[in-house]
């Protein structure tokens, strides 16, 4: 019998920087002999690409942009996400559905109990093994975002809204803290890298008990 996979998120604000640690992970993973898919939110598929096109760029109704992320996710899970993980396959997802708590809800003011319910219809008790959350002040993040010039909607946002995003972020830690690792995202990128790799090392051993 094959040993299921492991889901692994990177989760955080825009200008977090978790995109260039997401790489260091996938290569220990390899190092280690793990099979890996490296994927992202929203995304992931065909279609959840094409979704991702419209939901980072066009402007919508509340709902609907809820809804098309879970349309995106349910996409994912079922003809990628699962099937991967039951093949053995390590599966490191950047962004799952932390953010839609984090975005839809936090910062949009979708009610988070009705975020929930969508949560279980759609994933039907999947969640993370392990979430990294990249977390640092708005102001840090929205200067990093300038810097390299906001790319969609949701970099547009003035600070308010990624002041929300990081309280939603850090509900879900409080809601299921086991699952966490929170990374200090303000450091240096080497202080990020040693931090992120330490925490997952950590995990690593752990799963092979
Ligand atoms: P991301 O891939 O991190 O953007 P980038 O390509 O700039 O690194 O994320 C895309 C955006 O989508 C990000 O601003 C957060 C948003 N998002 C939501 O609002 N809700 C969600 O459920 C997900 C997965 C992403």
């Amino acid at each position: 019998m094959t040993l299921r996979g492991r889901l692994i998120s990177f989760e955080g604000m825009d200008g977090a920087g978790k995109s260039s640690h997401i790489q260091e992970v996938v290569s220990v993973l390899e190092e280690n002999g793990f099979r890996v898919l490296r994927t992202r939110e929203p995304g992931g598929t065909p279609l959840g690409e094409h979704l991702r096109a419209l939901l980072l760029n066009d402007p919508m109704d509340l709902e609907t942009e809820a809804l098309l992320m879970f349309a995106a996710r349910r996409e994912h899970v079922v003809k990628v996400i699962e099937p991967a993980l039951s093949q053995g396959v390590m599966v490191v997802t950047d962004r799952f559905a932390d953010a839609s708590f984090a975005y839809q809800a936090s910062a949009r003011g979708m009610p988070w109990t009705r975020m929930k319910s969508l949560e279980s219809w759609v994933l039907e008790g999947l969640k993370p093994d392990l979430t990294f959350l990249f977390d640092l002040p708005p102001d840090v993040a929205a200067q990093r975002t300038a810097r390299r010039g906001p790319e969609d909607k949701f970099e547009k946002e003035p600070e308010a809204f990624h002041q929300s995003v990081r309280e939603g972020y850090l509900r879900r830690l409080a809601e299921d803290p086991e699952r966490f690792e929170v990374i200090d995202a303000v450091a240096d990128f080497e202080s990020v890298s040693r931090e992120v790799l330490l925490a997952f090392e950590k995990r690593l051993n752990e799963w092979r008990r």
